[in-house]
């Protein structure tokens, strides 16, 4: 089992570092991973002058499974657009083909206070986001600023799907829904932009592969306002590349903070990239007070998804239970009667509790 970790920038190399003590563990216990580190990102830069230097690139396409911090940070945002942190992340996704990326949204019961919203909203929540990542508006062409004919200068993207994109994350969205509640709704914006009208028509299409599913459509703007009313009235949401970022931020909240969201970015053969869903936290970095633990529960996901390894995946996920149950929190999801810990604290928390 090849895993190459790329702690990135900004909070990354400390919430990583907790993860891999997770997985020592495990090693410890029989488990046999290789593992090698390399920069991306500002890291990237730094060292080799690319956001995804080809040192980076090479050990990534030749491992099995990738684990990642996070990226950016201000001292990289002047600089030129191809050469920043954000674009080496969107790099080693189209690169390596992560085409589904899987943001579920859990709150532990011990968290139903930590959420800004009211316990009985969010208790028992559990969503599985499916967002499409290497597609989109992030990707589509042209792309750029230019100056117009009437001499000023406009910005411009295109949001640009193919049909054989969206069938395939359809297909990926409906096998997910098969194996939970069956049922999905897909997020679109079909009454304004044709992109995603087209989308809302091939998940129609392919839904008749799947009769046990049940197909829902949404509207972004309404998922964005039921995320909060209502969000236990859904089960798997589907969506692309932009709705899908700004939706699993949004559902990060309900399980108690962004510090709780893993991920999983996947290719056709589960070889996958697992990192957190928040991003690099420069206002907290070099703190030790970043919350571990959605970078941990990523690398369950990467046991459960790439490597099949469920019961590993589950101890990992069982630890973490624990050390919420035991009341250990990072500042993110501190309240009152609970125990304050550093990010490193709260490493030792989960370590103790996989030793337990
Ligand atoms: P962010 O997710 O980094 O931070 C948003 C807020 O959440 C901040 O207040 C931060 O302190 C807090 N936060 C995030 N993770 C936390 C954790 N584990 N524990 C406690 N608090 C946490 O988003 P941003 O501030 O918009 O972006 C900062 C940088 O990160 C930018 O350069 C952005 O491009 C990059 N980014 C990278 C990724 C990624 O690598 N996947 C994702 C999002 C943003
Ligand atoms: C995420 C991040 C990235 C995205 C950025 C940093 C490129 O926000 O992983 O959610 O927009 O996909
Ligand atoms: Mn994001």
């Amino acid at each position: 089992m090849k895993i190459a970790i790329l702690p990135g920038d900004g909070i990354g190399p400390e919430i990583i570092a907790q993860a891999r003590r997770v997985l020592d563990v495990l090693a410890a216990d029989g488990l046999a991973f290789e593992t090698e580190e390399a920069p991306l990102g500002g890291a990237g830069y730094d060292a080799y002058g690319h956001p995804y230097p080809e040192f980076t690139q090479k050990l990534a396409r030749e491992a099995d499974a990738i684990l990642l911090g996070a990226v950016g940070g201000p001292a990289y945002d002047t600089l030129d657009r191809p050469l920043r942190p954000e674009r080496g992340l969107l790099a080693i996704r189209k690169d390596l083909n992560l085409f589904a990326n899987l943001r579920p949204a859990i709150l532990y019961p011990e968290l139903a206070n930590a959420s800004t919203l009211k316990p009985e909203v969010v208790s028992g929540l559990d969503i599985m986001i499916v967002r499409e990542l290497t597609g989109d508006i992030y990707f589509g062409q042209p792309r750029g600023i230019r100056v117009n004919e009437a001499g000023e200068r406009e910005g411009f993207n295109t949001m640009l799907y193919s049909e054989s994109e969206i069938r395939r994350i359809a297909h990926v969205a409906f096998g997910i829904a098969q194996k939970r509640n069956k049922k999905l709704c897909s997020v679109d914006k079909a009454n304004v932009l044709e992109c995603t009208e087209f989308w809302k028509e091939i998940f129609i299409d392919v839904a008749r592969e799947y009769p046990d599913v049940e197909l829902s459509h949404m509207y972004v703007d309404n998922a964005a306002m039921q995320l909060v009313r209502n969000p236990k009235q859904f089960d798997v949401m589907v969506t692309g590349n932009i709705f899908g970022d700004i939706l699993s931020d949004e559902a990060s909240m309900l399980t108690g903070s962004i510090g709780m969201l893993p991920s999983a970015s996947l290719d056709a053969n589960n070889k996958g990239l697992y990192e957190p869903s928040h991003g690099s936290a420069p206002d907290i970095a070099g703190k030790d007070i970043a919350n571990p633990l959605a970078t941990i529960l990523s690398a369950a996901m990467m046991l459960r998804y790439t490597f099949n390894l469920e019961a590993e995946a589950q101890r990992i996920e069982n630890a973490v239970k624990t050390v919420l149950k035991q009341g250990f929190r990072t500042a993110d999801i501190f309240e009152e009667g609970c125990q304050k810990v550093s990010c490193s604290g709260m490493g030792d928390a989960v370590v103790a509790a996989l030793k337990a």
